[in-house]
């Protein structure tokens, strides 16, 4: 069992018709990062946002060994979980500053400041435009920005929900050498969703293989260390002939 995050059952489903997510159960540790892999419409922010409680699931969410799948998305916020959406949304008519204060909202001044000072030394980038617009950032500074946004809250999990979109490949491997960095100086867990297999290996510990809301596949990342297990696991859960 899982220490920090065990989902079992979880179901998303928008309306009539086939579920988004099909009883769909994985863990995350402590410290550890799991990774959704899967096609377009496979069901990975669905998780994130059911796991989030931004979208009606049916199922279990157990934290920290509670099940919150009652709980409104404030109070998951509150409890350590904070889901980081793609595409951004930043707030690009406040400031960067102000923005990094709403990732906060929930914490008492004294501490938010602290927290605001550790993101900023993280992403030096962002801590030169502190009093700019979000909007005259850079996409992978404005990325920055909301991973930031994300990290201020303090959370014991941070759900991202593909960081490296719409970013240059410079961008993403400074991106991500920053959550590496994260990783290492805290008990931050990660569940990452990502396109790309090369990049997200980079991170992870563990991936889940998704097709039509299930988990079709899972891997280590020490299982995926060469070139050809990679492929085969491509091949196996996501290619053409897995479908
Ligand atoms: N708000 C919504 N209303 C109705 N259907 C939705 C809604 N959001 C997602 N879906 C459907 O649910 C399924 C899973 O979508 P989801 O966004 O979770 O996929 P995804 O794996 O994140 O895809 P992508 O890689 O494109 O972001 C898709 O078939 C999608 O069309
Ligand atoms: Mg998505």
């Amino acid at each position: 069992m899982s220490d920090l995050l065990a989902i079992n059952n979880l179901t998303v489903s928008y309306g009539a018709g086939s579920s988004a997510v099909d009883r769909i159960g994985f863990g995350v540790d402590r410290g550890s990062v799991v990774a959704l892999l899967g096609a377009n419409g496979a069901g990975k922010s669905s998780i994130m946002k059911a796991v989030a409680g931004l979208i009606p699931a049916q199922g279990e969410v157990v934290f920290e060994g509670e099940n919150i799948a009652a709980q409104p998305a404030r109070a998951r916020v509150a409890r350590g979980i904070v889901y980081v959406p793609e595409g951004r949304e930043i707030v690009g008519n406040l400031t960067v500053r102000e923005n990094l204060v709403m990732g906060g909202y929930q914490k008492p001044a004294a501490e938010r400041k602290r927290r605001m000072d550790m993101v900023l030394d993280l992403f030096p980038e962002i801590a030169e435009k502190v009093d700019r617009s979000a909007w005259r950032l850079s996409g992978g500074e404005q990325q920055m920005l909301a991973i930031g946004r994300g990290l201020v809250a303090d959370p014991k999990l941070i759900l991202l929900d593909e960081p490296s979109l719409g970013l240059a490949p410079l961008l993403v491997r400074r991106v991500f050498d920053r959550l590496r960095k994260i990783r290492e100086e805290s008990e931050l867990a990660i569940v990452l969703v990502e396109q790309n297999l090369a990049v997200t290996m980079r991170l992870c510990d563990e991936l889940h293989f998704l097709r039509g809301g299930r988990i079709v596949g899972h891997r280590t990342a020490e299982e995926l260390k060469d070139e050809t297990a990679r492929q085969e696991a491509i091949d196996a859960f996501l290619g053409a002939a897995a479908a």
